[in-house]
């Protein structure tokens, strides 16, 4: 176009017809919502993004793919995602749309306080909002860390545009000493060693360096690894996702790959309620079961669902996943690492070897349904893939404890407990609060033995508040110093996807609220019994109503602010600990201009 022919047309602006540009679908780009008009909008949407550098044709009718990125230097585990993001943007050129790169908010798991987890909530809405309000016709989730996973699936379900993720990547095997040491997992196993006199602080301090030597996530089986997994198995990412390391080229080639099957979805118009139907979570079910994931996958999954209206319960958990062997023996159920895990086949070697026990007709973002997606793939290491005549768990999938002590439901992960504490009968020994326990647990007085039951209250969704990774109770100095190793623990607290033991968790109604939880004393009897599914405070319904009617709430120190906005509006952990108003969807129609 020259200077002095003034543009008139659609054409000549390089502007779509929409009816000759229509994607497969049939559907209107989104995006010519705010691109594709001739007027003073139209104007002051293109004109102000051609400031970096976009030619006319950026806005001719091609698919405007937002790359969502939780990249932060405060999460270390999402730092490299920068990089990865060219990643994408090459496959988004390639295949004919135009990337857009923004940030939301980023949970550094290690690094926030209280708890990432309070913040879960606010990054999907970060997410949910962003993506609405901005003119893209699809994006790409690039995140990793714990939380930061669960929060962009959560904010995206419920705008429901066409979504793909990619994931951080685990970080490198750690070394220490020559051994192999995993994210999180050996840290607990050290710290008790420390406090137990059987390693040197000086040791602990320089294993710091050589658990953490690459970019990327966690490399045990924790939240992370585990969410990526499952993502997988979701259908939300394409095959290999879940297990690359962070530090491997096939990753940014995956990056790349996705640019490329975005721009197509768009066109398919193939969105994430499309994917998630029930089926595929109960795929992710049984996936967390057969890689023996983490209890935090409980509580995301249930607020995904929530979001895409996909009604999944609590005891779902427990009818699909109870009876799904863990064949992946990875930290913290079992020994190698997340490398190994991708050297020996990555997880679609493991859904191939388990196809029987899946929906492998479930779609997928590969526009082909997970069997064939993940059709033909190979496991090169039984000893890490375990066959399924010799799993490493046979029934592993997470419990529901159901009982005076948790009606609504507490869990517990078998796998990662001690065979001989899942039946048990033992006293209380209750902390009110997490200062009780760290003022109390190392006191020489304190009166507990290794057939006590530790009982942690306050560190609920509404209590803590945000619910912390706290439920793993380090153990006694004393009872450590005598050799016990394991002991049960309830609480309404969460624990670290990296940790293990006989733990009970998300005890809900939480202690804060008034939950049974809050009733129990010191010299109470408890009965676990995984086997039976119960968890049972040994008092008269008389003795609990007394109890009841002499509690009392403690005044919220939260006034103002986001915590407070949460302390008023998130469920209980039966629930998933979404905020109320957030469950469902609101779509990606705005109906408003800006100007
Ligand atoms: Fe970020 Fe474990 S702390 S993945």
């Amino acid at each position: 176009m020259t200077d002095n022919k003034k543009p008139s047309t659609p054409e000549e602006l390089n502007l779509v017809n929409l009816d000759d540009e229509k994607p497969s679908s049939g559907k209107a780009l989104r995006s010519q919502q705010w691109y594709g008009k001739l007027d003073k909008d139209g104007f002051i949407h293109r004109s102000w993004m051609k400031n970096q550098g976009l030619p006319d044709h950026s806005f001719d009718g091609r698919p405007i793919i937002g790359i969502c990125n939780s990249w932060s230097e405060l999460t270390p585990c999402n730092a490299h995602l920068r990089e990865l993001a060219e990643y994408v943007k090459r496959g988004v050129w390639e295949a004919g749309g135009v990337p857009l790169e923004f940030p939301v908010m980023s949970l550094g798991e290690t690094q926030m306080k209280p708890t990432a987890m309070l913040f879960r909530n606010l990054m999907s809405m970060d997410v949910e909002e962003s993506m609405r309000a901005y003119g893209i016709d699809g994006v790409v989730l690039l995140g990793g860390c714990d939380k930061t996973t669960p929060a962009q699936l959560m904010g995206a379900c419920s705008v429901d545009l066409p979504t793909i993720i990619v994931s951080s990547g685990p970080m490198l095997n750690g070394k220490y000493r020559g051994q192999d040491v995993g994210s999180g997992t050996d840290v607990w196993k050290f710290s008790e060693a420390v406090r137990g006199g059987h390693m040197s602080l000086d040791e602990f301090m320089r294993a710091e360096s050589g658990m953490s030597r690459s970019r990327g996530t966690c490399m045990t089986m924790g939240t992370a690894s585990t969410m990526s997994c499952l993502v997988e198995a979701l259908g939300m990412s394409l095959p290999e996702n879940g297990t690359l390391p962070a530090v491997d080229a096939r990753r940014q080639a995956l990056s790349h790959l996705t640019g490329r099957r975005i721009v197509e979805m768009v066109k398919e118009d193939l969105k994430p309620s499309d994917i998630l139907t029930k089926s595929a979570f109960e795929n992710a079910i049984r996936a967390n079961a057969a890689v023996g994931g983490s209890t935090n996958a409980v509580m995301h999954l249930l607020a995904i669902a929530g979001r895409v209206g996909v009604d999944l319960s609590l005891d779902d958990w427990d009818r699909i996943g109870a009876e799904i062997p863990c064949l992946v023996d990875l930290m913290p159920s079992g020994k190698y690492l997340m490398e190994d895990f991708h050297y020996a086949g990555g997880f679609p070697a493991l859904i191939e070897r388990m196809r029987h026990l899946f929906d492998m007709d479930a779609k997928s973002v590969t526009g082909v349904s997970l069997g064939e997606s993940m059709q033909g793939a190979e496991c090169f290491n039984d000893d890490v893939i375990r066959t399924l005549d010799n799993p490493l768990r046979e029934k592993a999938g997470i419990a529901v404890l159901r009982g005076n002590l948790s009606p609504l439901g507490a869990i517990i992960k078998p796998s990662a407990a001690t065979p001989a504490l899942l039946q048990h009968k033992g006293k209380a020994v209750v902390f009110e609060n997490i200062e009780d326990y760290k003022a109390r647990i190392d006191d020489p007085e304190l009166d507990i033995d290794a057939n006590s039951i530790m009982v942690l209250k306050g560190c609920g969704p509404k209590g803590y508040p945000g619910m912390p990774e706290v439920g793993n109770m380090a153990l006694p100095s004393k009872l450590l110093e005598q050799g016990v190793t394991d002991m049960v623990r309830i609480s309404d607290a969460r624990m670290s996807g990296t940790a293990f033991g006989t733990v009970v968790l998300h005890v809900a109604p939480e202690s804060t609220i008034g939950g049974p939880l809050a009733l129990v004393e010191n010299g109470d009897e408890i009965s676990l019994d995984v086997s039976g599914r119960s968890l049972h405070l040994h008092i008269s319904d008389e003795e609990m109503q007394a109890r009841k009617a002499k509690w009392q709430p403690e005044e919220s120190e939260y006034h103002r602010g986001y915590a407070k906005l949460y302390i008023d509006h998130v469920l209980q952990a039966d629930q998933g600990a979404d905020l109320d108003f957030l469950v469902g969807k609101s779509g990606s129609v705005v109906k408003r201009e800006s100007h």
